[in-house]
């Protein structure tokens, strides 16, 4: 056999390739334990952002403990059975997608724009003195490019917003990417999601907020698709098929 001839290059090539391609599955198969694990400290560290709870010196799971997660019927708003779910494990993402842990939703309620929502949700409780100070809510929604996951915290009192972060979105930088701004989360605090009579208000306006109103925040200039999304997505979890009945039930509790 030749030193160069076109059938040695093709052994070479296939080679190579075949070389290649088992490193880079390999590889993917390998690391997706540690990415999974990645992903789940980072929504930690998300919650306890959003909880004013982060401190870049500690590590997050020590953090976190701080935080108690608990899987909530999202039908009575009363907790899951601990037997039943268990809150370190359960997936809310995949259970959202399970025929059996989720349920459609009719057009004309899908404010947000997700098609199914799940039956169960986790929620996060922060504690003090064993009253409690905040509650954290998992929230997700259409923008314009893409479904924006993030959490609402709420204050002790069950009304009063303590902040807002999106962990996952694939909005346009600079435009609906803008959410992701600490200056504009900010904005926020302090808002009030209910009225009076227990109707969400909260609500993202085109241009700048009213300071008379408790329920509005600044719009994101250019941006005014995925800022309405924030409205929809936040006005539909903080709803009847979200999360108000967990948050009427601890209310009439006095926790
Ligand atoms: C390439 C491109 C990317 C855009 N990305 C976003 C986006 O991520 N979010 C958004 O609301 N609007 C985005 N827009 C703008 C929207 O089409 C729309 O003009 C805007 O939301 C209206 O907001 P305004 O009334 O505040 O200008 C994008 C526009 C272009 C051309």
């Amino acid at each position: 056999m030749a030193r160069e001839s076109v059938s040695k290059t093709f052994v070479v090539a296939i080679v190579l390739a075949a070389a290649c391609s088992l490193l880079v599955s390999g590889a993917a198969i390998g690391l997706r334990s540690m990415q999974e694990a990645n992903k789940v400290r980072d929504r930690k560290k998300n919650i306890l952002i959003v909880a004013g709870l982060y401190d870049a010196k500690a590590a997050v799971e020590k953090s976190f403990q701080q935080i108690e997660p608990r899987v909530v019927d999202l039908a009575t708003g009363e907790y899951a059975a601990e037997d039943q779910f268990d809150p370190e494990t359960f997936d809310q993402r995949a259970a959202a997608k399970d025929p059996n842990l989720s349920v459609k939703i009719p057009s004309e309620k899908d404010l947000a724009g997700i098609g199914r929502r799940e039956k169960y949700s986790l929620v996060y409780l922060v504690k003090k003195d064993d009253k409690l100070d905040q509650v954290i809510l998992p929230v997700d929604g259409k923008g314009l490019w893409s479904t924006l996951y993030g959490f609402l915290a709420l204050d002790g009192d069950l009304n009063t917003v303590k902040g807002i972060t999106f962990y996952e979105h694939a909005e346009t930088p600079g435009l609906g990417g803008e959410v992701d701004n600490p200056t504009w989360k900010a904005k926020w605090a302090g808002k009030k999601v209910y009225d009076d009579k227990g109707g969400v208000q909260l609500v993202v306006v085109k241009g700048v907020a009213d300071e008379s109103s408790p329920h509005q925040v600044d719009g994101l200039s250019g941006a005014t698709l995925t800022a309405n999304g924030v409205t929809n997505l936040v006005q539909y979890w903080l709803g009847d098929d979200g999360f108000k009945k967990l948050l009427e039930r601890l209310k009439s509790q006095g926790v």
